[in-house]
């Protein structure tokens, strides 16, 4: 895929419009992960040294077109020590920027044409600028104004994000080294049916955990308990096993489970063969006999992607035992020069930094949804129209 770049462009004194997904967790006014933000900085900098007068965009959470304060990313702009512009048509601030300048706009989000991508809306977010980047590769796969709509105004460009999310995960699906393994777990088969079956057709071994692991268990006839599972994915579940049986992938379910009285952080755990699991139990994170397959699959392959925690990763130290023993593996074998490593999806990326071992993976990517769409081929909106064509 060859897509516009800013190689050769003048921006000296340009206004620039520049996406970025700045969409990170914040608790009590603190942003818990900032490495979303971290990426985005060599496409800043870039900009920045070229001259450019940049107008970063992003949007943070999911304010459904008002001005909800809860989602300002004020506490982002304070993090970056960047001006903030409160509202972002707004167009004030550029009489006084000077090259090299960069302000942060305000939740594009707070206006309902953004996720509506409304031409209007697009035409005033565009209002004033000589061209627009997209580095923001995590929300490429919303046709929303401010990663499509504003194309249609501005001369556009992928940035360098961008352009190395893409080439990363297109080296993977398309040329991987065998053999491949994938991690597949989370909450939900329903969100991943079109994921699974792409990764059951690239690799040798797929490995299914967390509550879609239990689908998976329950699709079987295991026992599950009272946990979270998708009783009508059952057929689903069944079919991408037959799928993966006839692109001869071995698909591999959870043994045992880390099984509590209740949904808590604070629950005790005691770890079960799924035989022994009652009608009261719940199930909170893989047990040790599925960590230790899923350590040895890890030592046997040679290119791992995985997406998705296996419990609740977040609930340390009881509930993050099945994730964390998955991210350390993956580590450990990649440092060792051993593996290939690609890992995508908010918590897992979490999950690594957690265990402190996010450098040690090959290639990490800043996506959630958008990731899981990249790997099983669609074609991602925002990154369809920097196309040549
Ligand atoms: C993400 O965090 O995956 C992106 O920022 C997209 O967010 P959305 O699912 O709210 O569109």
């Amino acid at each position: 895929m060859k897509l516009r770049t800013l190689d050769g462009i003048d921006l000296r004194g340009k206004y620039v419009l520049l996406r970025d997904d700045f969409n990170v967790q914040i608790v009590d006014g603190k942003i818990t992960e900032g490495f979303r933000i971290e990426r985005s900085q060599p496409t800043i900098e870039f900009l920045r040294n070229a001259g450019a007068r940049v107008a970063i965009c992003s949007h943070l959470g999911r304010p459904k077109g008002t001005r909800d304060m809860k989602y300002s990313l004020r506490t982002v702009a304070e993090y970056m020590k960047l001006p903030l512009i409160e509202d972002c048509l707004d167009k004030s601030f550029m009489a006084n920027m000077r090259d090299g300048d960069v302000v942060l706009l305000e939740n594009v989000r707070f206006y309902a044409g953004e996720e509506a991508n409304d031409a209007e809306f697009a035409r005033m977010l565009a209002d004033g600028f000589d061209l627009f980047v997209n580095d923001a590769f995590a929300v490429s796969h919303r046709a929303h104004a401010s990663t499509v709509g504003v194309t249609k105004f501005l001369p556009s460009y992928a940035g360098l994000l961008l352009q190395s999310e893409i080439e990363n995960l297109t080296n993977v699906m398309e040329k991987p080294t065998h053999p491949v393994l994938s991690i597949v777990a989370g909450s939900k088969v329903s969100t991943k049916i079109g994921v699974l079956r792409a990764l059951a057709r690239l690799s040798d071994v797929l490995i299914v955990g967390g509550a879609l692991g239990t689908t998976f268990n329950f699709a079987l006839g295991a026992p599950v308990g009272n946990s979270l599972y998708e009783p009508d994915m059952a057929d689903n579940a069944r079919d991408i096993m037959k799928y993966a049986a006839e692109n001869n992938c071995r698909l591999l379910v959870p043994l045992d489970k880390g099984v509590g009285p209740v949904f808590e952080p604070n629950a005790p755990r005691t770890d079960k063969d799924l035989d022994n699991i009652l009608p009261g139990d719940v199930i909170i994170d893989g047990g040790p006999k599925t960590a230790a397959r899923d350590i040895d699959e890890i030592g046997r392959a040679a290119t791992v992607i995985w997406n998705g925690t296996v419990g609740m990763a977040e609930w340390m130290p009881t509930w993050s035992f099945g994730s964390f023993a998955i991210a350390r593996a993956i580590a450990e074998n990649t440092r060792a020069g051993k593996l290939k490593s690609i890992v995508g999806g908010g918590d897992t990326v979490a999950a690594l930094d957690a265990c402190g071992v996010m450098d040690d993976i090959t290639y990490v990517s800043t996506g959630g949804g958008a990731f899981l769409e990249f790997i099983e081929g669609r074609e991602l909106p925002g990154i369809a129209v920097l196309k040549i064509q």
